[in-house]
């Protein structure tokens, strides 16, 4: 099974991947995690991408569609994929039918976040992760069982991403607007789109992706 994970900044597009990754065995493919770990190259491109992330741009569609060429090429054909991020402009749609159809894979669900923009900046500066092993976390909204240490790994080292701040955030958001939200048509004319109350609680919103998924 192939399936898009669409919605804005902070919609819970990552938090529902791992969980499909967690309950299906699927594979998450996040272009905004492949993007960190370029950018902490030092190198040209590695700056670049910095660059534009800080920004709250988007990185180049040649960039990001060749990353995820090369992540769908490793893989075996019955792993089912979770695009997380990705596609985000009209171009990556048609780039990612263009991958589909080289590795033998069709799309199956297009799973829309529908959430409340302005509770999203809440979401996104409260959001942390644990450094050791990536699992995500909320000031507010979820906090890890005993305060300073991961529940998964028993890691005390956390992090925030750099982008997290609400000026950055306020652009994430107009781009989605601008660039990512007119790719749902493109879809829909193929009945693959469909909604979830993004601002449902977090099992309610999972809860809605399996009854999608089957
Ligand atoms: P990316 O890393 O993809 O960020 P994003 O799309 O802005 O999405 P986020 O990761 O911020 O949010 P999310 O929807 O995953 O929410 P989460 O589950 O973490 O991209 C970053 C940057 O990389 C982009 O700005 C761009 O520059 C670049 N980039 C990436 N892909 C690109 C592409 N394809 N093309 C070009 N450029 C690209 O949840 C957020 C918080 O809310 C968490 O703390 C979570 O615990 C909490 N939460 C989640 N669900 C709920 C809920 N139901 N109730 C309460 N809290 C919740």
């Amino acid at each position: 099974m192939n399936i898009i994970l669409l919605g804005p900044p902070g919609a819970g597009k990552g938090t529902q991947a791992q969980r499909l990754v967690e309950r299906r065995g699927m594979v998450q493919l996040s272009t905004g995690d492949m993007l960190r770990e370029t950018r902490k190259a030092d190198t040209d491109l590695g700056r670049q991408v910095a660059d534009v992330m800080d920004s709250g741009g988007l990185v180049s569609d040649e960039i990001v569609s060749a990353m995820i060429d090369a992540k769908l090429a490793a893989l075996p054909a019955e792993t089912g994929v979770i695009f997380d991020g990705y596609p985000r402009t009209e171009a990556q749609a048609h780039s990612l039918d263009d991958l589909l159809a080289k590795n033998g894979r069709s799309l199956d669900h297009v799973i829309e976040l529908d959430v409340n923009e302005d509770a999203l900046v809440e979401r996104i500066t409260g959001r942390f992760t644990c450094a050791s092993c990536g699992k995500g976390y909320h000031d507010i909204f979820e906090q890890p069982a005993v305060e300073g240490v991961c529940d998964k790994c028993g890691s005390t080292e956390f992090k925030r991403r750099p982008d997290d701040n609400e000026e950055t955030v306020r652009n994430r958001m107009a781009e989605y607007r601008a660039k990512t939200a007119p790719i749902l048509p493109f879809y829909e004319a193929r009945n693959l789109v469909t909604r979830v109350d993004g601002m449902a609680d977090m099992d309610a919103v999972t809860a809605a992706i399996e009854a999608i998924l089957g």
